[in-house]
C-alpha cells in the first residue's frame, strides 16, 4: 500500500540548499517522500526519483501518482547515478545511505565534477570518509546542517571546485568549526562524539592499545565544545 508521508527533519534538511525551480535528482530515494514534497512546495521544477530496487520504485511509482505528480517526477530504476545524467539536475540529493556507499556512487559519476551542480549528502554513518573524498577531490563544502528526528544526523551541501582542501581529524568527524558552531544542535552532537570516543579510548586503554588518535580528538572537540560557551556535563566531558 502507498502513503505520502510528510517528510522528517532529517529529510527536510535539503530544502535551504536546493535552487527554487530546478530539477532534483533523489538517489536512494525509497518511497519518493523528498521529491514529492519538494515539488507539492514548488521548490523544484521537476524531479527524477531513483532507486536500485524495484520495490522502492514500485512504492515511488504509487506514491507520484496518488499525489498527482506523474508528470513532474520521473522513476528510474538504477545504481547511484547511472543514467542520471540525461535529466540534467541541478541539484543531486544522497539521503540514508553509508559515507562509504555515498562515496562510491560520486566516484562512478565524474560528470557531478561540474560546479553548477548541488550535491546535498546526508551520510547515515562514516561521515568522515564522504567528507575525506570531498576535501581530496576538488569538492568544495559549503554548508552543513544538524538536524534532530529519530537520532542527531549530518546533511553535507557541497560543490565541485577542482581545488582540494586541507582539514583536521576533527573537521574530518564533525565537519567545519563555522558550520557547526552555528548550529543550535553542536552542543548535543559534540557530547555524543565525545562520549563514544571516550568509550572507544577506554576499551583500548583497558587492552592495552594506543589511544593517541582518540584523545587528539577528544581533545579537540572539547575546544569546540567550549567555544559554544556551554557548561558540560560530568558524565558526559
Ligand atoms: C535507507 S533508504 C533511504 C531512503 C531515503 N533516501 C531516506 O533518506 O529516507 C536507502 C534507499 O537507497 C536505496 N539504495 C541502496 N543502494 C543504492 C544504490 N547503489 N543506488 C540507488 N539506490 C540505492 C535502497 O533501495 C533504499 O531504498
Amino acid at each position: 500500500m502507498s502513503s505520502t508521508k510528510t517528510p522528517d527533519n532529517r529529510l527536510l534538511s535539503a530544502i535551504p540548499y536546493l535552487r527554487t525551480g530546478g530539477v532534483v535528482a533523489d538517489i536512494g530515494t525509497d518511497h519518493a517522500y523528498l521529491p514529492i514534497e519538494l515539488c507539492r512546495r514548488s521548490i523544484c521544477r521537476r524531479a527524477v526519483a531513483c532507486d536500485i530496487n524495484e520495490g522502492p520504485i514500485n512504492a515511488a511509482r504509487a506514491n507520484i501518482r496518488a499525489a498527482g505528480l506523474s508528470d513532474r517526477i520521473d522513476t528510474l530504476c538504477t545504481d547511484g547515478l547511472h543514467g542520471v545524467e540525461p535529466y540534467a539536475p541541478d541539484d543531486i540529493l544522497i539521503f540514508g545511505m553509508g559515507g562509504e556507499l555515498i562515496v562510491r556512487i560520486l566516484r562512478e559519476a565524474p560528470w557531478v565534477r561540474n560546479d553548477r551542480i548541488g550535491l546535498i549528502l546526508q551520510p547515515m554513518s562514516r561521515a568522515e570518509i564522504l567528507r575525506r573524498y570531498l576535501w581530496e577531490n576538488g569538492f568544495e563544502i559549503r554548508g552543513e546542517t544538524l538536524s534532530r528526528a529519530d537520532r542527531l544526523y549530518q546533511t553535507i551541501c557541497a560543490r565541485y571546485t577542482g581545488n582540494a582542501e586541507t582539514f583536521d581529524e576533527a573537521d574530518l568527524l564533525v565537519g567545519r568549526e563555522d558550520f557547526l558552531l552555528a548550529s543550535p544542535l553542536a552542543g548535543d552532537f559534540l557530547r555524543q562524539k565525545i562520549a563514544v570516543l571516550e568509550s572507544v579510548a577506554a576499551g583500548k586503554r583497558a587492552g592495552g592499545a594506543d589511544t593517541a588518535y582518540e584523545d587528539r580528538l577528544i581533545a579537540s572537540l572539547r575546544n569546540r565544545f567550549n567555544k559554544l560557551q556551554l557548561q558540560p556535563t560530568e558524565e558526559t566531558i
